[in-house]
Parts: structure tokens; sequence; C-alpha cells
């Protein structure tokens, strides 16, 4: 079989690790990892790897490795690339003859959540911007405002009410547009938990020839 997003969407292992990573996360109160994020950080990928001018072939690992990155959380969150990367390794090994595309996807799930990019592939550089960049209120699962106010992650994506990633070919800059309600958190809040992975997207952007900026309520701050 090829290795493109209709196939792995088809895919009923995929289906169910996606539908097993949202029960799990949902019962230790994350935010979204299920099938919102993992559609999101795929139309994502494409976006990015469209526009920067990457080939036919990388743009369509981007958006399967945007779609599966996260299916290893149900069997461990500390570790979940690695699980990810090779249970994806397991389902796809003896169906597709496409290797370089199977070892390209694998390696972008295992390194998207590492704590030092050390990146070797644009894939890899394009789902770390794609995942790191998907914060928003609609990832806040947990319904109790006062529950959501107590735990800083819920806080943060509560408070975040548009997300929008800009990338400029000419100007070669990637920049995230982030409008925040500081009337429920702080600046202070959002790099408290996103401070890493702001870098980890700089990193990624510019290992892609690019420079990355992030703009909170108008202030540029990075
Ligand atoms: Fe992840
Ligand atoms: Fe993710």
């Amino acid at each position: 079989m090829d290795l493109n997003l209709t196939n792995i969407k088809q895919n009923s292992q995929i289906d169910e690790f996606i539908n097993q990573t949202d029960k799990k996360l949902n019962n230790l109160n994350f935010t979204d990892h299920g099938r919102r994020h993992a559609n999101i950080v795929c139309d994502r990928a494409v976006k990015i790897a469209k526009t920067i001018g990457l080939s036919q072939s990388e743009i369509e690992y981007s958006a399967i490795a945007g779609y599966c990155h996260d299916i290893g959380n149900f069997i461990d969150r500390k570790l979940h690339h690695y699980w990810g990367s090779l249970l994806f390794h397991q389902i796809f090994t003896n169906k597709t003859s496409d290797i370089e595309g199977l070892s390209t996807i694998v390696q972008a799930i295992a390194n998207h959540d590492k704590e030092e990019a050390r990146l070797t592939n644009n894939t890899s550089a394009v789902l770390i911007i794609a995942d790191k960049s998907d914060v928003h209120k609609d990832r806040v699962k947990e319904r109790d405002k006062y529950k959501i106010m107590k735990e800083i992650h819920n806080r943060v994506n509560y408070s975040i009410l548009s997300n929008d990633l800009d990338i400029n070919k000419d100007t070669k800059i990637i920049t995230l547009l982030l409008k925040l309600n500081t009337k429920t958190t702080t600046i202070m809040d959002y790099f408290e938990i996103f401070l890493d992975r702001m870098k980890y997207c700089r990193s990624s952007a510019n290992y892609l020839g690019y420079k990355f900026k992030l703009i909170i309520n108008d202030f540029s701050l990075i």
C-alpha cells in the first residue's frame, strides 16, 4: 500500500489507538490529544510543508506524522513519542514497500516530544511546529470552570481565544499569532508551560531555514 493520509485514516488500528488515547488522557484530565488535535496538527503540518515548498512525498509524510504523532499516549504518556513511533512501524512494516516514508514518519513521531530537538529531516521539523503551536480553548475538556482555573495547562489553553500560524515564504518567518484573555491567565503563565515548546518551534523553524516569531495580543515576544 501507499503511505498516504487516506490509507492511514482508514486503518482500524490507527483509528482505535486515537480513540484509546483520547479516552486515557481524558481520564487523566489532560487537554485534548484525540481526533481534534490529530486533525489540527495534520492540517497545520500540510499547510507548513506546502507553503515552504517541500516535495509531494514530504507533504504526505508530514500529514501522516501530524495525524498519528500522539497514538502512543494510550500506552504511556511519558514515552508516548517512542511508543507511537514503534506502533506505527509495527502496523505498516509489512503493508508498504515505501520504506523511506516509513522511516521518515517513525523518526518524526519519535522526535516530536524530546527535550532537545536534534533534527535530521524536514518532516520532523514540520511536525514539531504543527504540534507545539496547537494551544486553544477548544483543547480544554474539563467543563468545571473552577477546576479549569486551578490547573495551569487547562487555564492557559482556556485563555487562548484565537490561534493562527502565518508562514511567509518571502521573509522566511513563521509566526504564531495568539489572542490571550488576560482576565483568565497571564503571559507569564503561558511562558511557564510553553517556553520550552516555543524554543523547540524556533529550532525547528531554523532547521527549515526560517525564523520563528510569537505574537501574543499584538505584542511580539520572541
Ligand atoms: Fe505528543
Ligand atoms: Fe500532540
